[in-house]
């Protein structure tokens, strides 16, 4: 609120006091009744709070220093109490004021037609409007039933060491075995199956088909490691993909081929093509990443012999047998999957095949499902050393112990910077390790900067009422009520500016997802550096265009334009509260085009806006798309083990480094 228009009176005796303060308290209702735009929208004229005095300003560089412990925010000495009728305390939301209605999105398609995005829209809000009072509704009753609290129990005590199941069990469960509680260190998984024969097929993606042929005659399986707790409507992450291609691959050989697919997006590929790895190149656990077997293009020609032995050399120098591929058509093989220090090691047959080094962003409890698909019979599957507990399937035993770690409540005054951290309902591991990371700075523990989690609601009954729990609990998440959906990401971007103007007045809005590690200070202190200037900061895209093929592609409906506008990448970029404050304006006022890609959005309304006023655009490549750099402002794709690490590097050493631990 604003207090500082009564900030020149003064205060002759108590009873003046007593009285000054009813009058504000008066004006405060009126305010708040009426909603008197005078103060609260000067449009996108100006950023409104400019001519009022900021409580404290961040400029030593003390304030930046993280080895002081976090202060609790009534005790904070630095904090200016103000003397006044203002309320001490911000009103703390956690459900999205954003106003969502089915009219919301008639009027936005162009042609009077509402595109598939707009349909979809649509209808998650309408079953989020039931979810949302199911929820509101089942709160009073869930909490007077004990049962679902056993229930609860029961389930997180159910992570079992071993699991097996039989062919005809695992066809059953639709080829996926579950793993409750994921892997951990020493896991192993064995499959016997049998590959089938290889079977024409007219579009093997596997290779490319020569001029005139019709068909080409394909077999291979894929073997996925599958985080199963994904959200709604996106594919769940390939933590590991294991695929032989023992015919059909484009090289004409047999191969085996491994990648990982994280948030939708594959990794690079690892090859295995018959050639050890090299002995320069890294092991994984003292293993090599891929073994050797007889090539059939040993044809004794000059050429290959030599290369061949080159080979040969380089890679041993013992004696050894040579090793056919290990699968064959119509073959049994025995697979064992284990989990290692350092990667995965697969052995067939009793013989090592290849190991694989685990990838940023992946953890090993999230490997829960096991999916067997392709040209494959499975006799059995059998899994085993499985870990005996989970900390996401464990939120109440968090609850319990972990008041440390609830958002701390709003004193009054302006927040500098409003964090919005995307989120999914049931990643809870992920929303802890911030709260136990980068949340715990001290710009957010005295509420300079607030960070919010974004979370839509889940199909899932059980998912709703744990994140409702939770929201309650901690205080730091923001429900947006409708259904989870991976291509409307877009509407929690709209609801972080909403939230970021009308409840936190905030100067600066960051968003950010439940993977990335912020640097508070130094992300507050970049945008400081423009003033109060309109501005955008992040990991600028220029000239980038939309990918027409492929699975994720964008069809000319979605985004009939060549390029795409400049655009930050979506792990973390900040705009000032005047372009959150016009993104807001246009969405309610049904004008704003809504892109199923958060970030390309972003670019496009940014790019609106600096039409009529002018933007600064801030490139920087330290708000890390991939990974981590040293003297990063943002590292993305950081598991919840890497967070902490990291926050445990900044609190420890004086530079900022990354955790690229395995
Ligand atoms: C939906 O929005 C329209 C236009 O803003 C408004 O007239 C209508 O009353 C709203 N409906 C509901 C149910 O809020
Ligand atoms: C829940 O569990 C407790 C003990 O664990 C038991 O006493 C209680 O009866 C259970 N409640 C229900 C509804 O099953
Ligand atoms: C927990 O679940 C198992 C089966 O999943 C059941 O046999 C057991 O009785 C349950 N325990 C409680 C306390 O409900
Ligand atoms: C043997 O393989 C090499 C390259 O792999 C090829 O150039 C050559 O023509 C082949 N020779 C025969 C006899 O097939
Ligand atoms: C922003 O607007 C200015 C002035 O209209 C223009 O020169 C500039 O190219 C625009 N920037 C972007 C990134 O569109």
């Amino acid at each position: 609120m604003k207090r500082s228009k009564f900030e020149p009176l003064t205060y002759p005796g108590r009873l003046r006091v007593l009285q000054f303060l009813v009058g504000v308290l008066f004006l405060y209702l009126l305010f708040v009744s009426f909603e008197i735009p005078l103060v609260f929208r000067t449009g996108s004229g100006g950023y409104f709070t400019d001519t009022l005095p900021r409580p404290y300003v961040l400029e030593s560089e003390e304030d930046f220093s993280y080895k002081t412990a976090p202060a609790r925010p009534g005790n904070d000495p630095n904090h200016v109490r103000r003397p006044g009728g203002e309320r001490k305390v911000r009103e703390v939301k956690g459900v999205s004021g954003l106003l969502f209605n089915e009219s919301s999105f008639d009027s936005i398609g162009s042609k009077g037609e509402l595109s598939a995005l707009h349909k979809t829209a649509r209808h998650a809000f309408v079953v989020g409007r039931t979810l949302w009072g199911d929820l509101q509704s089942g709160q009073k009753k869930s909490d007077s039933i004990p049962e679902q609290q056993n229930q609860t129990k029961n389930q997180t005590e159910s992570c079992p060491d071993s699991i097996s199941l039989s062919g005809s069990e695992f066809v059953k469960q639709r080829r996926i075995l579950v793993l409750p509680c994921g892997l951990t260190l020493g896991s192993h998984i064995t499959v016997v199956g049998m590959p089938h024969w290889a079977h024409a097929e007219h579009d093997p993606k596997i290779a490319v088909l020569k001029e005139g042929d019709k068909s080409m005659m394909v077999s291979q399986f894929m073997m996925e490691l599958q985080g199963l707790k994904a959200v709604d409507g996106e594919d769940p992450p390939r933590i590991l993909h294991f695929n032989p291609r023992l015919k059909g691959d484009w090289s004409g050989k047999p191969v085996i081929e491994q990648n990982t697919c994280y948030r939708m997006q594959w990794g690079s590929a690892m090859r295995c093509e018959g050639w050890k790895s090299r002995a320069d190149d890294e092991t994984v656990d003292g293993e090599v990443k891929c073994e050797n077997w007889i090539r059939d293009d040993y044809n004794g020609s000059e050429e290959s012999k030599t290369a061949w032995w080159l080979n040969r050399l380089i890679g041993r120098n013992k004696v050894a047998l040579d090793w056919q591929y290990p699968f064959a058509e119509g073959k049994l093989f025995v697979l064992t999957l284990r989990a290692g220090l350092e990667g995965y090691h697969v052995n067939v047959d009793g013989r090592h095949v290849t190991s694989f080094p685990y990838r940023t962003g992946f953890v090993l409890e999230d490997a829960t499902g096991l999916s067997l698909k392709g040209d494959l019979d499975v006799h059995s599957v059998f899994a085993a050393s499985l870990p005996s507990s989970h900390p996401s399937f464990d939120p109440q035993k968090h609850l319990e112990r972990l008041s440390k770690w609830k958002a701390p409540t709003l004193p009054e005054g302006d927040v500098e910077l409003f964090i919005g951290v995307l989120s999914a309902g049931n990643h809870f591991a992920e929303r802890m390790a911030v709260r136990k990371s980068w949340m715990q700075h001290k710009l957010i523990k005295s509420s300079r900067a607030v960070a919010r989690f974004f979370v839509a609601l889940s199909g899932r009954k059980e998912v709703n009422v744990e994140l409702k729990k939770e929201a309650e609990y901690f205080g730091d998440i923001v429900i947006v009520p409708y259904l989870d959906n991976y291509d409307l990401v877009v509407l929690k971007t709209v609801a972080i500016s909403e939230y970021g103007v009308r409840t936190m007045a905030a100067k600066y809005i960051m968003k950010c997802d439940d993977d990335t590690f912020v640097r508070v200070d130094s992300v507050i202190k970049e945008a400081k550096k423009f003033g109060y200037k309109s501005i955008y900061i992040g990991n600028m895209n220029y000239h980038h265009k939309p990918l027409r093929s492929g699975k994720w592609a964008v069809t000319y409906e979605e985004w009939p334009e060549e390029d795409y506008p400049p655009y930050a990448n979506g792990p973390g970029y900040i705009i000032s509260s005047d372009i959150a404050q016009f993104i807001v304006d246009d969405f309610e006022k049904h004008k704003l085009r809504l892109f199923k890609m958060e970030d390309v959005s972003m670019g496009m309304w940014v790019e609106k806006f600096n039409s009529s006023k002018p933007v600064e655009y801030q490139h920087s490549l330290k708000f890390c798309q991939f990974g981590c750099i040293e003297g990063y402002f943002t590292a993305h794709y950081q598991s919840p083990r890497q967070m902490l690490c990291m926050w445990d590097k900044l609190v420890n050493q004086i530079k900022p480094q990354c955790c690229n631990m395995k």
